[in-house]
């Protein structure tokens, strides 16, 4: 991920249970290209030794205020002074009191006195432990004070109770740094954004759609809210998670889909369209399941209102982005419909599988991780980007709407 990688991480970790999941959230940090080192406590090692992390960071972990590194390096300063972010994962009742309280009497709280970089806590324990007055209090105290606190999720607890006070899972917490050490260039900014397909039912079990994964409008959303903005993601019925701190919008038809974008079009500033909408609908959709009979039926299909061609009629100062994917003559029929619905900007790529050396632009887009794009521009420009991961496309196209705001 573009702002987390080479980055220096600490995770430091607290005596609680969930010490086990920091294995995993340091892997995770580790696969973004980030470095990783980890600061323990005496308790955590209880949990996990640091041997454990020792082996997965390749780096020696902190866990004793009064050893001496290598070169007579004072550990808590140098670290600190090479961090870029903490991430104190789990945090106790314990060390949130302390650090509430400027209190350092260990290698974790000593080395956290001593960092200047921004730090998430992810408080986890005992649910009655999470709700106690001085906990709160605490929580309240170190928020004041300019901490992140990711809050923990509800659900099953290891001492067999259930409620709030799980460590959130590890891609969650990642998500929450990486949003630490995004720039914030859309702050003040609303953003409408579209993402995966539209079903059109022909009966109640029946539906014409089409493979849209919804996966490039998710990045979409979460790298603009990583970045700052108010996001709102009208989606079409999709098998992903829905990103963090954004407002979703669940929706299934074309019709659906296109109410709750003029619903919620009001003030924004920039509206993305990545939703693979479909353009024709079953003219009338049967009540009861439809039976199988006669060797052949046909289906009367009506016209979908084009939600992007209305936007663009109404256009006012708001950025329009579309997407076309296209399985040929890609510049034509992208430039044609940037003009045609009056956008901004329209990602294009082909799909469909590669069937000679002719077709080597092409890729199986739907349901990837990646995808090779190319950016046509309203005054005429056209860059073409290389095979990357659809959060980095994301976080291209964000810059480039970026630089329509300065142009
Ligand atoms: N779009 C839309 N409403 C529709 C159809 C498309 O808002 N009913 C939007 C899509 O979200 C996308 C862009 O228009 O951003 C281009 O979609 P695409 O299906 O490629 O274009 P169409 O205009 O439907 O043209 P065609 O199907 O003939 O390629």
């Amino acid at each position: 991920m573009k702002y987390i990688k080479d980055k220096n991480i600490v995770i430091g970790i607290s005596g609680g249970i969930a010490a086990y999941k920091s294995a995993e959230l340091l892997r995770l940090i580790q696969k973004q290209d980030a470095n990783v080192r980890v600061v323990m406590t005496h308790n955590a090692g209880y949990f996990v030794g640091p041997l454990t992390f020792e082996a997965l960071s390749g780096k020696p972990v902190y866990t004793n205020t009064f050893e001496k590194g290598g070169n007579t390096e004072i550990r808590h300063i140098q670290w600190a002074e090479e961090t870029d972010a903490v991430i104190v994962a789990p945090a106790t009742a314990n060390i949130i009191g302390k650090i509430a309280n400027g209190i350092a009497d260990d290698a974790l709280s000593t080395f956290l006195l001593a960092v200047t970089c921004p730090v998430l806590i992810c408080p986890s324990m005992n649910t009655n432990m999470y709700e106690k007055i001085s906990v709160q209090r605490n929580i309240e105290i170190l928020k004041k004070d300019g901490y992140f606190i990711v809050e923990p999720a509800s659900g099953e607890l290891a001492c067999g109770t259930s409620g709030q006070g799980r460590l959130p899972e590890p891609e969650e917490i990642l998500d929450r740094l990486i949003y630490c050490l995004s720039p914030k260039d859309f702050k003040g900014k609303k953003i409408l954004v579209t993402a995966g397909p539209t079903r059109e039912h022909i009966d109640p079990v029946r539906y014409i759609s089409n493979p849209s994964s919804g996966k490039m409008g998710y990045a979409i959303a979460r790298a603009a809210e990583h970045r700052g903005a108010d996001v709102t993601l009208v989606s079409g019925p999709v098998n992903l998670e829905p990103p963090v701190n954004i407002t979703m919008v669940n929706t299934v038809s074309a019709k659906d889909m296109a109410k709750a974008v003029f619903d919620n079009m009001e003030n924004c500033d920039i509206i993305i369209k990545t939703a693979a909408v479909s353009d024709y609908r079953p003219k009338e959709a049967a009540k009861q399941k439809i039976k199988k009979g006669m060797d052949e039926i046909s289906l009367v299909l009506q016209k979908n209102e084009d939600i992007l061609f209305e936007l663009g009629k109404n256009k006012k100062n708001r950025v329009l982005i579309g997407f076309a994917a296209e399985t040929e003559n890609l510049e034509k029929n992208a430039k044609d419909k940037l003009a045609r619905k009056n956008l901004d900007i329209i990602v294009g790529n082909l799909v469909g599988e590669r069937s000679d050396e002719e077709d080597d632009e092409k890729s199986p887009v739907f349901g990837m991780d990646t995808n090779k794009v190319v950016f046509f521009f309203r005054n005429g420009d056209t860059e073409h980007l290389p095979l990357m991961e659809k959060d980095m496309v994301a976080h291209a196209l964000l810059d480039r709407i970026a630089d329509l705001d300065k142009g």
